[in-house]
């Protein structure tokens, strides 16, 4: 049974809505698609990425072009389940020529993932390169300093009331230009993997009949 009941679906579609019609900042002017996210809402974990390429923007999914399909490969090798993961950006909009998205762009477009973090209560949050990185932790009060040196690690965090682990890895596109390696990503989204299940275990406790019936 879905935890979702039908307000809550509502609130739900009418977010995504609001980000497929959004013109808070000037990357609306540009855009085929806005690129709100994909997955499932009772997503366990969440993988956040910077913003829409072009591939993105033509069909209105996330990380679909080469760097989404390595990630998913990476995904599927690893044996995630892509239905159990909710994918989506920091911007929903692409930027032009794929430049990063600045920060009045940025800030213009975080109340959407904030309220999408709120809904989906993710348990893990992966946040892929240098611009969601810094996001995330700049929401949940910590000091970012680099990819590099916050990557590979799991990072306990107070978000929006919510505790959620937060785990830094590299973009898929930096494995894409030959600057990582890729076994350095697919570690990374293993530490993700093996946290769920160690909570999961921690977790297989007897239910409430709330809990049961919220299943
Ligand atoms: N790069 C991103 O950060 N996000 C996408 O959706 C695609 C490429």
């Amino acid at each position: 049974m879905s935890t979702e009941n039908v307000s809550e679906k509502d609130e739900w579609r009418d977010l995504i809505e609001e980000i497929k019609k959004c013109r808070r900042c000037p990357l609306h002017q540009n855009r085929t698609n806005a690129v709100p996210g994909e997955g499932s809402v009772n997503a366990d974990i969440m993988i956040i990425g910077e913003a829409p390429g072009a591939n993105e923007d033509l069909s209105g999914r996330p990380f679909v072009g080469a760097a989404g399909t390595l990630l998913r490969k990476i995904l599927r090798e690893i044996g995630f389940d892509e239905e159990k993961i909710y994918i989506t950006n920091v911007v929903k909009c692409r930027p032009p020529g794929n430049r990063k998205p600045n920060k009045d762009e940025i800030d213009a477009c975080s109340p959407y993932l904030r309220r999408q973090i709120i809904y989906i209560k993710p348990k893990i949050i992966i946040a892929l390169g240098n611009v969601a990185g810094e996001w995330i932790f700049r929401e949940a009060g910590l000091q970012w300093d680099s990819i590099s040196r916050n990557r590979g690690r799991i990072y306990e965090t107070n978000l929006y009331g919510m505790k959620i682990s937060v785990i830094p890895s590299f973009h898929p596109s930096a494995v894409i230009r030959g600057s990582v390696d890729e076994d350095i990503l697919r570690k990374d989204l293993l530490l993700a993997k093996s946290l769920l299940e160690n909570e999961k275990k921690i977790q297989r406790k007897p239910l409430s009949l709330y809990d049961f019936l919220k299943k």
